[in-house]
This record gives C-alpha cells, structure tokens and sequence, in this order.
C-alpha cells in the first residue's frame, strides 16, 4: 500500500519525480551556462556514475592520484543538486575554472539546452535496471530526503512506476539512447565495464581525445577498482554527515557487481518485472545485460 508520507520530500519536474529541494530552484538549472569544453556525465541514479567519474577525473589529471584527493562531489559538481547551505550544484559549477566535469541524472531532454548549443561532450552510463532497482533500494535507506521503501516488491513497484527521483528507468534510458549517434554523446554500459574496464577506459580516453597510454590506463584500473574505490575517502561519500549518508545501514559501496538482483528477485517477480520490461521498451533497439 502506498502511504501518503511516500512523496513528502518529493514533488514533480516536467513530468518526473524530483527532490523538493532541487526543484525549488530548477530555474537555475534550466538556465545553466555550459562552456564548450565541459564534458557532462549523465546516469540514472545507482548506475555507477561515481565509478565514471572517478574514471574521467584520472583521465583528466593523467593518474596523477595526488590530484583526486578532494570527496567526489567537490570535483564533479552535481549539476541539480541543491541542499540548502549544504550542496549547490549550480553554483559550485558557475564558480569552477575550465575543464569542469559535469554530474547530471537528468534525461536527455531535460538537460539544459547549453550544453547541446554548445556542443559539450556527453557520457552518458547505463545500468540494467534490475540491478540499480536493488541498489536504489539500499540507497532510499542510507541516504537522507528518502521516505521508507517498503519491503523489496513494492520498492520495484514504485521503480516499475517511475516513482522514484529521476522517474521511469525506462524512459530515462530510451532518451539517452536515441541520442547515441549523435557524435558527442558516447554511450556505455556498466556491464561492459566489469567485464572489460580496460577496454572502456581506453574508448572513454579516445572519445575525450586522449591518447590511450598502457601506463595511465594501468594505474585508472587500480584506482578506480571496487576496492580502492571502497576504501578511499575521497570516493566513498564517508565526508558527508552521517545524517546525509548512513553507512552503517548499508555503504555507498555496496557491492559494486552485476547481477545481485538475483539474490532479491523471486521467481514471480522477475516474470512480472520482464513483462513489464517488455512493455515499457517496445520498439528500442537497446539491449542491457542483466548478467555477464
Ligand atoms: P551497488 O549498490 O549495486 O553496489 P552511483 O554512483 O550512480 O550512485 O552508483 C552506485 C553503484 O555503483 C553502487 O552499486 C556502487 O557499489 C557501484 N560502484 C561504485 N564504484 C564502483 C566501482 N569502482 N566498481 C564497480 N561498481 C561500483
């Protein structure tokens, strides 16, 4: 049963459930200012976007790990992002020096329309939506402005619903994807990287214009492993407050692996979650592994 207190933190945004707090300043996303050497990452929530961005920022400082030492979301603004005397996407952005790595999880259409006049790069990073059902699950329990999830069927529910922030998975995805041949979108999978992160790594370089070293991306794979990852600080949203992130009841890192979802989907569940899938992305052409 839904219960009413579900959707007091949230409200909606051209048609998508977005945080109350964002929303009451959505016009300074939509007016946003991109610089045409900005590279935006964008992602449905829980699809790995700290993994990429963490990936990108190495490309940029060439390894060079000493520069990676500030927390994530100091160095890769997250655009919408606005807490009150807290975060600021917007603003934290206006204010950085070129080249700004840009944190976005809106949908294609939504993303100001800057950054397509402009003709920034785009990264966009899909996740099977089974697998960021479940880690969405975890995240509503540790991460604060979230209401109570329920048991885990009526979370996927909700998720199958699209009424969670960022909205329909579904939608969210097919928007990206119809943008994949445009040339300065480059579109990848969070599959592909944990089965062949090197490989990845070198076309995110080669998309990004940089020269593919086996040296440099030697030391992005060490880095940006689930393990290092897990244990920095600096990527693991442990500087936050306990109060805006709770990683007693389950860590930001996770689990880091494709295909948990089987450990929380029954048998009837996942026969319902196909046929809605089905539903949902008739006529797209996209096909995400839900296991590797
Ligand atoms: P799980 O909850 O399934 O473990 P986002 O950054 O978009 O919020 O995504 C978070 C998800 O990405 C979490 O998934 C997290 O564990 C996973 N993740 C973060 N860093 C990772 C890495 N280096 N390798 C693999 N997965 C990673």
């Amino acid at each position: 049963m839904m219960d009413s207190s579900y959707f007091e933190n949230f409200t909606e945004v051209h048609g998508i459930i977005m945080y109350k707090e964002f929303a009451q300043y959505w016009d300074d996303v939509e007016a946003f200012q991109a610089r045409p050497d900005d590279v935006v990452i964008a992602t449905y929530p829980k699809s790995g976007t700290t993994w990429i961005s963490e990936i990108i920022y190495m490309i940029y400082k060439e390894s060079d790990v000493e520069k990676c030492q500030d927390a994530t979301y100091n160095r890769i603004p997250y655009l919408e992002c606005r807490a009150e005397g807290i975060m600021n996407g917007v603003k934290q952005l206006n204010e950085m020096l070129s080249p700004r790595i840009v944190k976005t999880h809106l949908p294609s259409e939504q993303l100001p329309n800057s950054f397509w006049e402009k003709n920034c790069k785009m990264i966009y990073l899909c996740r099977n939506a089974k697998d960021v059902a479940v880690s969405y699950y975890y995240f509503f329990q540790m991460a604060s402005g979230h209401p109570n999830p329920g048991t885990f069927p009526e979370f996927v529910e909700k998720f199958m619903d699209g009424q969670v922030p960022y909205g329909s998975w579904y939608k969210h995805t097919r928007s990206w994807w119809e943008k994949r041949e445009n040339p300065h979108v480059l579109f990848l999978f969070y599959e592909d990287m944990k089965e062949d992160i090197r490989k990845e790594i070198k076309k995110v370089m080669q998309f990004l214009g940089r020269k593919p070293s086996e040296e440099l991306v030697e030391k992005i794979v060490h880095h940006t492993s689930f393990q290092e990852m897990k244990n920095n600080p600096a990527t693991n949203y442990t500087t936050l407050p306990e109060e805006a992130m709770n990683h007693k009841v389950s860590p930001f890192m996770r689990k880091g692996i494709t295909g948990d979802w089987k450990n929380y989907f029954t048998v009837a569940l996942n026969e319902r979650f196909n046929m809605h899938y089905e539903q949902q992305m008739k006529g797209c052409t996209l096909n995400v592994r839900t296991e590797i």
